[in-house]
Parts: C-alpha cells; structure tokens; sequence
C-alpha cells in the first residue's frame, strides 16, 4: 500500500509524531501481527506494542511488557525468609566471638578456623567467610535441631563421609564458594530433611553413584560454576526424587544422555547454561513433565533432536540462544503449547518460517538475533530487536532525520554533477582530456547520488511494514544491483580521483618533463579504470559459495562492516577493497598533494615576485581542502574497516549515518572543488554567459608555467 504510506511519510516530516497507522479492528479480533489496546476496539501491530513508546491511548501497548515468566519470579515465591521469631538470645552456650538472636548464630566473617562449639539446640549456624578448611567426623552431630547450616566462602577442600552425621531436620544446607572437589559416597545421607543443597563455585568435577544418597525430600540444587565434566548415566533424580529446581549453569558438560534425566519427572527448572553440550539425545527432557523453565543457553549445540521438547506441555520459559544451531526443525516447538518466552537471540534460522511458530499460541515474549526474523511470529506480542540500527521494524531506514536526508543529499549529488556535466560541455575548453576526466568524474559521483534514491525510494516502498519484507528485500536482485552501484560509484571516483592528481603531479614537479597525456592516452586510462570499477562492483556477485549474500547483508545494501556471519571470502575481498586499493588511492593522493604543494613553492621563492604569496595561499587553501574532503570521508570508513576486523561491535545506527552522509561527502563536492570553485572554470562560466573576458597575459616563467597550469588546465 504505497500511497497512504507516502501520506504517512509525510505526515511524519511535518509532526514526527504520527498516529496514522493505527487501524480500527472491526471486530474484538485483531488481525494477525496486531494486538488490542487493552479493551478499545483498536489493535496496534506487533512492531508498536512494548517499543517504549505509548502507541494506544490508554497506554495499554506498553503494559505487562516484562517478561517474567523465569525462575527469579519462581525463587521468590519459595525464598521468603522468616521474620517471626524475636531477638533475644536462647542459647546457653555461645562463643565469645559470635552474635546470637533467638536460636540462631552468627559468625561470619571471624577467622575461625575451626566450628565452634554451641548450645545444641542452634537451629541457624551462620559461618560464612572463615577460614576453616576440613570438616571432620561427627562434628556437628549434637545439633539435632539445626535447620541451616551456613559455610559459604571458607576454604573447605574435604568433607568427611560422616562429616553431617546426625542432622536430621537440616532443611538448608549451603557450602559454596569453597574448594570442595569431589563429593563422598553418602555424605548426605542423614540429611532426611534437607531442602537446598547449595555448592556453588566449587571444583566439583564429578558426581559419584552414591553421593546424593538420603536426600530424598531434596528441592533445590545448585552446582552453578564448578567443574562438572558430566552428569551420571544413571538417573541423576533416582535418589532425589522430589528434585524440583537443578541449577547446573557454568561447568563443562558436554553430552546429555536421555538416561541421565530418566527420573527427574518432579524437575520445573532446569538450567544448563554456559556448559559445553554438543550432543543432546532425543528423549533427554520426555519424562518432565512439569518443566517450566529450560535454560539451554550459551552451549555448543549445533542440532536439536526434532522432539526432544515433546512432553513439555507445561514449559513456559525456553531459551536456546547463543548456540551454534545451523537449522531449526519445522515443527521443533510444536508440543510447546504453554510456552511464554522463547529466547533464540544469536540464532541464524536460515530456513525461518511461519510454521515454527505457529502452535505457540501463548507465546508473548520471543528474542531474536535480527529483527527480520519477528516478520515469522506475528502471533506474538513482544519481538525483540525492534532494529538494527539501520533498520526498524517499520521502515528500511530507522532514523526520521536520515530518512528525510537520503533524499537531500541524493539531490545534492545528483544535481551537483548534472550541473557540472552540462556547463563543462557547453563551455569550450582547450584541455579537451582534462574535462573528460571531470566529466567522468562527475557521472561517477552522480550514480552514488542514484544509489540514495534508490535507497529512498525503497524506504517510502516498504514504509510501515519493512519488517515483513526485509529478508526478501536483502536477498532480492535490487538490492545487490543497487549495492554494486555505490560500490562501482565510491571506486570509480576515488581511482578517477588518483589518476588526475598523479597527472596534476607530473606536471607540476616535473614542469620541463613535456609529458601530457594525450587524447588516445587519457581516453584508454578512464576507459580502464571504468572497466576496473566494474570487475570490482560485480565479482562479489561471481561465486555464491565464496561470497554468500555479499552486498545484501543490511538493510541499505553495503558491505561496510564485517560480522562473523560473513564468509571468510567476502572478509577479504572488502578489505582488499577497503584498506587495500582504497587506502593505497588516499595515501597517493595525500603525498602527491604535499609533494605538489611544496614544489611550488620552490619555484615560487626562486623567482621573488610579491604576487606569489597570495598564489601560493590560495593554492594551499585549495590543496588543503582537497585533501580534507577526501580524509573526512575517507578515514572514517578506513577506521570502521578496521574496527570491525578488530571484532569491535560496531552498531547499525554508526554503518547508517557512515552510508547516508559521509560516503557521499566527496561525491556531493567533488563537483565544488574540481569546478565550480576554479577561477578558470568561473571565468569560463562567464564567457559562456557572453561576458566579457579580459585575458591577463601572465609572464612565462617556470613558477608562472605551474600556477597558470594549476588554475587553468588542471581544473
Ligand atoms: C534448649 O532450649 C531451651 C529453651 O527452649 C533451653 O531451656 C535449654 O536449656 C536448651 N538446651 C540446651 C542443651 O541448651
Ligand atoms: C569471603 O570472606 C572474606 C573474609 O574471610 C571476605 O573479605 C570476602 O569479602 C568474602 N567474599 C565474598 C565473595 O563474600
Ligand atoms: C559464576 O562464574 C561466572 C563467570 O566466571 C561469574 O560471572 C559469576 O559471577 C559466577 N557466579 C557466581 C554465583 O559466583
Ligand atoms: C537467554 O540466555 C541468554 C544467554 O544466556 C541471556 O542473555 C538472555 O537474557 C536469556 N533470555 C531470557 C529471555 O531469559
Ligand atoms: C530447515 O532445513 C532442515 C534441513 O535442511 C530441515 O530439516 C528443517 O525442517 C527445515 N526447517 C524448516 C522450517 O523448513
Ligand atoms: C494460554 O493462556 C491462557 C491465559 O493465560 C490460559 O487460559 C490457557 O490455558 C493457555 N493455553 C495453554 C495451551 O496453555
């Protein structure tokens, strides 16, 4: 629908501020990819709901955007802490060093190196942050009463097998941050009551058959960051049966067996991330069905069984991002009916489809890698990115001010050099070579000037609805045709550019030398340098294997920056292009210019004339300039060329503003410096206008040679 979204367009250049999207839903039902406003009878689409701006009236796009379907929200319901007993100290015995209230002691922080001795009916033992190192035999057999033992951050390396003897109502038991290594056969074997079991930073790098033996009313385990290389073949919940919440984040596992969770059907969390997985079996997960939340992330995954996720009705929170997946299965999340939120960010789904989410159907919350991808779930509300910084969900270009600019600056360009093109033909020149050149110089820069239109063009085509379009846009043949375009634009010029400065150079230091490119001469070399724009511009296009989607690999259809999803061919083509021949023409250009500027002056101060001061000023302002326009346009691209090869991200917003306005800076004044500024070209300009023009006859001297040639032939 490209005439109301040239209204909207419109709209948003006088207001910014446009509500004409909103679309009136005729029945309680919005259509697919759009969602109520709470109870009005307008629905809003997916890209305006939770993008932090109030869309709807009553705010209600911007309601219950939070996603919190994981386990904080589960931890909090069970961590409530209890705040019912008194202060006063109901110990008989309590050492000196400690604080006591009620039945429970506190001796964190006291370098102890051993456990003190207490009355026996503590119910709370707090010894964080001591020294100790062992816990011995039998110890804390007396405290039938203790319910939490707290020993966080000691230096306990051994645990002796009968070390928690005899603490049957132990429901907390914490021992992380330790050097705990491996876990003895049945050392927990009275803890009958015990609930969370905390062994967090450890070095644990194994679990023993027997060594969860007894934990039978056991909730919640944590082994996050220890060394864990495996889970034991035979179920991991047969001795736990009640095991609810397994927090296994940060080891090093690297298989799932479908054996080692067989029993855990009492499992609602189970997180796995930061290991090293690559081999899932199918029918790892089918006996939990109570799974809520399935943390997968940040592995090594490169496949997913295709139903391994098969009984997980009750899963409300899966997330597989950050793993090297190269394919999803169709139908993978069919069985995932309750699932609220699915995190797939850092996920290439090359073959995305409708299909895959289809059977969600109360998903809410989805995370991508590319904002592209939300175009395939539209049934859900929110979609994370929103953009890529050069794109948005809406439009090609995500920036108002650059949407509006491309056209600006394409006209900039495109009249700019028209104009150039027009007068050098209508004014008669006698350096019949030189104008050729700025002529194709000129045509050069003008088709950078076609690229923004393009660029605008399919902008004003896709308004309000790129992110349906934008993987077809970015494959699509106009999208690489009109990349290769700038790219043909940006070398031409910047080769037409070094060519007429070399010829400049020789002139000028070498004034006696007589070399001037002929007609024949100066016709092969543009000849040659368009044909050489043109191998460059089309080869990425030569080999799809080496090159992948060379030019369509951002919204605006140039290779700017590398990424690691760029193939390792077109990596090295760009840089070549880029800090090879692009950088080499720069260096060129700026030494020839000093080099020029210099030899004019020494030819000037020889021939003592007080004229030549101001010649020699202008002549420096001009090379300067010169020399300026090319840096500012050029080292910044130079920069982000490198930047990106030093892996640093660069963000989508920093390649958009680099495309639209700094690209084109040489483009939009090359016309300016090597024209319309030149006295010559000026005086011309009059003659064509049937103004009467006065020769000045200068004196021929070999300073007078160069000057006269710098400001009549060369520009
Ligand atoms: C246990 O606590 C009671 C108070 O509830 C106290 O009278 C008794 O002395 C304590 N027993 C020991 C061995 O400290
Ligand atoms: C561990 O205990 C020491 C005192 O022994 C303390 O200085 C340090 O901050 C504690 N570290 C953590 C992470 O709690
Ligand atoms: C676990 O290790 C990671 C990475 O080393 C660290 O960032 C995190 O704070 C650790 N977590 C805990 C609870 O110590
Ligand atoms: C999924 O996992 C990644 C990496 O571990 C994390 O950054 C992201 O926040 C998670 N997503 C959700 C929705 O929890
Ligand atoms: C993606 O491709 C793989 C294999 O090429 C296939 O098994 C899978 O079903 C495809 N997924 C979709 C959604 O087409
Ligand atoms: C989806 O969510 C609604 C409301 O929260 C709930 O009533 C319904 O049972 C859910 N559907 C499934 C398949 O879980």
């Amino acid at each position: 629908m490209p005439s109301p979204c040239v209204l909207a367009f419109l709209t948003v250049l006088i207001s910014l501020s446009d509500s004409s999207m909103e679309l009136y839903a005729t029945t309680d039902v919005c259509p697919l990819g759009q969602f109520p406003c709470g109870n009005l009878l307008v629905c809003l689409p997916q890209s305006r709901q939770c993008n932090g701006v109030k869309d709807c009236e009553n705010g209600a796009d911007e309601e219950n955007c939070v996603d919190n379907t994981g386990w904080p929200h589960l931890f909090d319901a069970f961590a409530k802490p209890n705040i019912l007993e008194s202060n006063e100290c109901l110990l008989d015995v309590v050492p000196e060093v400690c604080d006591c209230e009620a039945r429970r002691v506190n001796c964190n922080g006291r370098n102890l190196q051993y456990i003190p001795v207490v009355s026996s009916n503590v119910t709370a033992f707090e010894l964080n942050g001591n020294q100790i190192t062992s816990l011995p035999p039998d110890q804390l057999i007396q405290y039938k009463n203790l319910e939490k033992l707290h020993l966080q951050n000691n230096s306990i390396r051994t645990i002796s097998t009968r070390a928690f003897s005899g603490l049957y109502k132990l429901k907390k038991l914490f021992l992380s941050q330790n050097m705990i290594t491996t876990l003895k056969a049945a050392v927990f074997r009275d803890l009958h009551n015990l609930q969370w079991l905390i062994l967090e930073d450890n070095h644990i790098s194994s679990i023993r058959q027997k060594s969860f033996t007894g934990l039978k009313t056991l909730f919640f385990l944590s082994l996050l960051n220890n060394s864990l290389n495996n889970i034991p073949k035979k179920s991991f919940c047969q001795e736990m049966p009640r095991l609810n919440w397994l927090e296994m984040e940060g080891n090093m596992i690297s298989e799932l067996q479908s054996s080692s969770f067989q029993e855990c059907s009492a499992l609602t969390v189970l997180a796995l991330r930061r290991n090293r997985i690559h081999i899932i079996q199918e029918g790892t997960f089918s006996t939990m069905q109570k799974l809520i939340d399935l943390d997968l992330s940040m592995n090594r995954i490169q496949e997913l069984p295709p139903s391994l996720f098969k009984n997980l009705k009750n899963m409300k929170q899966l997330n597989i991002s950050y793993n090297p997946l190269s394919h999803i299965h169709k139908d993978q999340f069919d069985s995932l009916v309750s699932l609220q939120s699915l995190g797939m960010e850092g996920i290439e789904i090359s073959n995305i489809s409708i299909r895959m989410f289809q059977s969600l159907v109360n998903l809410s919350h989805i995370y991508f890698k590319k904002f592209e991808y939300c175009g395939y779930s539209l049934n859900v509300r929110s979609c994370k990115p929103n953009t890529d910084g050069i794109s948005s969900f809406e439009n090609l270009l995500a920036n108002i001010i650059l949407r509006v600019f491309v056209w600006v600056v394409a006209f900039a360009i495109c009249f700019g050099n028209v104009f150039v093109i027009c007068l050098r033909s209508c004014t008669a020149s006698d350096n019949h070579h030189h104008t050729m050149s700025i002529k194709s110089l000129c045509c050069a820069d003008c088709l950078m000037g076609v690229y923004l239109f393009f660029i605008g063009a399919f902008d004003i085509k896709y308004c309000g609805e790129y992110n349906r379009n934008a993987q077809l846009w970015m494959e699509s043949l106009q999208c690489q045709l009109i990349g290769s375009l700038a790219m043909l634009s940006t070398e031409v010029s910047i080769m037409l550019l070094t060519y007429m400065t070399l010829e400049k150079y020789i002139c000028i230091v070498f004034p006696f030398h007589n070399y001037r490119a002929g007609r024949k001469q100066t016709l092969s070399t543009l000849i040659g340098i368009w044909i050489l724009g043109f191998m460059i511009a089309i080869i990425p296009f030569w080999d799809k294997q080496t090159f992948g989607n060379y030019y369509g690999r951002n919204g605006v259809c140039f290779p700017l920056h590398s990424d690691i999803m760029e193939k390792p061919g077109a990596r090295s083509y760009s840089t070549g292009i880029f800090l090879g021949l692009n950088l080499f023409a720069f260096i060129i250009i700026v030494f020839s210019y000093i080099s020029m500027f210099y030899s004019v002056r020494r030819t000037g101060s020889k021939t003592a004339r007080h004229t030549v001061f101001d010649e020699e000023v202008t002549i420096a302002k001009r090379f300067f300039f010169i020399v300026f326009t090319d840096a500012l346009c050029w080292i910044p691209i130079f920069l982000l060329k490198i930047l990106s090869l030093l892996k640093v991200e660069i963000t989508g917003t920093v390649i958009l503003w680099v495309v639209i306005f700094i690209l084109p800076i040489n483009s939009a004044l090359n016309p300016i410096l090597y024209t319309i500024t030149t006295t010559s070209f000026q005086e011309r300009l009059k003659l064509c206008l049937q103004v009467k023009w006065q020769q000045l006859g200068p004196k021929e001297t070999p300073h007078t040679i160069s000057m006269t040639y710098i400001h009549s032939s060369t520009f």
